[in-house]
């Protein structure tokens, strides 16, 4: 009944949107996608199980098994509504002869007039779907095939290849810019161009958003979660430039808000059936998927600094496991939280150092950081040697610092900084921004 009610209003949404906003429509089909994943979910699950896709609930007792990769669902929903998208958002514009010569002259409708047909819009948006699609079959092969980290690592960088042709062709503009204080001393340069660089720095950003919420992972719900809260942190700022920005920011922040409001529908639905006490697990596939909807937002945004910062606690815990990510110091398969049957409760989980030792260089680093309170170290009392550390996670060094404690409570506790650092993250941007740079480009005066 709910869903129906739902259904009825992303109905009215998608109608309204041809005479107000794209955003309206995608509010429409972000409903679309929440009621069909919330549907489908539930409904698939025992069909994934039956053909080996299922893993084991490390943190219940008896370690139930729960259909794996479930995010394919929410991922191939969102494809789908992407494609329906695509007649809503550019309806202004389609034309009333088709072909001949005719199809760059519009007619006039929803108050744009004699406009041309955005095939520069067309081109980003169908190449962001093209690479969310190679993504998500990297995913799909990951959650399948189990391949190996360094194996996985660098391919989300061949996905955004449609992305960064697109950028090149209709953007272009590799430079940044150098803030004041620093202009004086460059002999009063305003930016620096960064050329073939810049490509580096956006393949890269393209590698480490999936592979950053692929290792934020381990406890349930988080995986989604921290997607949600990205997707709202990105929301809001789209929302401060909708309200106060120039028409060449708007444009790009619609463009967001249309890829990211019906990824949060269907994220959504997957956090209904993900989180404490999972019924699904979300797999590779949603992780890479969901990190690769901001890879593109950012890029095809031209926001992608901006979108880093709100990576905040990811980049946190990745230079946080960059240790054992490179194995300065033993990674185990899973690095998630240790369950205690005993009193329910989540306790660090710890690398066995005495039969795999760190380097040795690295031994001294670790004796700082456990006085520094950033990892657990066990030492042994009598030979002062080193015997076990706890895994190097945020995650885990949350449970170092406020101590053992239920699964979803750790997962809210992480949600909850995650979001507070992102509002600090965006206030900041906005304030220091225009101190550094001299303008923001949200106050910019048009
Ligand atoms: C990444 C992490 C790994 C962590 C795993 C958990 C790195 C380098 N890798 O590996 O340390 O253990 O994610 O997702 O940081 N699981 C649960 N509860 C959950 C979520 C997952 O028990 O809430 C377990 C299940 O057995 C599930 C498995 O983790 O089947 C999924 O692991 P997978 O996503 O394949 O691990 P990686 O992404 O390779
Ligand atoms: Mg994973």
């Amino acid at each position: 009944m709910f869903n129906l009610a739902l259904l009825a209003l992303a109905a009215a949404l998608v109608y309204c949107s041809r005479s107000t906003s794209v955003v309206v429509a995608a509010a429409g089909f972000a409903l679309v996608g929440y009621v069909a994943t919330d549907y489908l979910i539930p409904r698939v699950g025992p069909s994934f199980i039956k053909i080996g896709l299922f893993g084991k609930d490390l943190s219940k007792p008896g370690r139930p098994v729960l259909p794996e990769c479930i995010g394919a669902v929410s991922a191939t929903v969102y494809l789908f509504t992407m494609f329906f998208c695509i007649p809503c958002i550019f309806y202004p514009y389609l034309v009333s002869t088709s072909g001949g010569g005719q199809r760059d002259s519009s007619v006039e409708r929803a108050g744009i007039s004699s406009a041309i047909f955005p095939h520069s819009r067309l081109s980003e948006y169908l190449s962001s779907v093209l690479c969310l699609e190679s993504t998500i079959l990297l995913g799909i092969a990951d959650d399948l095939f189990d391949i190996r980290w360094r194996h996985k690592f660098f391919l989300p960088a061949v996905a955004a290849i449609p992305l960064l042709a697109v950028y090149y062709i209709d953007f272009g503009v590799t430079s940044v810019l150098v803030p004041g204080f620093m202009q004086q001393r460059l002999g009063s340069i305003t930016s620096i161009d960064l050329g073939a660089l810049y490509y580096v720095y956006m393949a890269s950003m393209a590698i480490f958003c999936p592979n950053s919420i692929n290792i934020l992972a381990g406890v349930n719900g988080l995986e989604v979660g921290q997607s949600v809260v990205l997707a709202v942190l990105a929301l809001l700022n789209d929302a401060l430039y909708l309200a106060l920005g120039t028409d060449a920011t708007k444009s790009s922040h619609r463009f967001s808000m249309v890829l990211i409001i019906p990824f949060l529908g269907v994220s959504l639905a997957l956090f209904k059936w993900n989180k404490w006490p999972a019924s699904v697990f979300v797999g590779d596939t949603y992780c890479y998927f969901a990190g690769m909807v901001f890879a593109v937002v950012g890029i095809q945004g031209h926001f992608a600094k901006t979108m880093l910062l709100l990576f905040l606690p990811q980049i946190a815990n990745f230079v946080y496991s960059v240790p054992q990510l490179f194995n300065l110091v033993f990674c185990p398969r899973h690095r998630l939280p240790k369950f205690n049957e005993k009193d329910g409760l989540l306790y660090p989980s710890r690398a066995d150092l005495l039969e795999n030792p760190p380097k040795a260089l690295f031994v001294p680093v670790l004796r700082l950081l456990a006085s520094l309170r950033l990892i657990d170290l066990e030492v042994d009392s009598k030979t002062g040697g080193i015997v076990s550390c706890s895994n190097m996670t945020v995650i885990n060094l949350m449970l170092v610092w406020f101590g053992p404690m239920r699964e979803d409570k750790l997962c809210n506790l992480i949600l909850a900084f995650q979001f507070a650092i992102g509002v600090a993250a965006i206030v900041l941007r906005h304030c220091i921004g225009s101190l550094l740079f001299g303008h923001d480009n949200l106050w910019t005066i048009k």
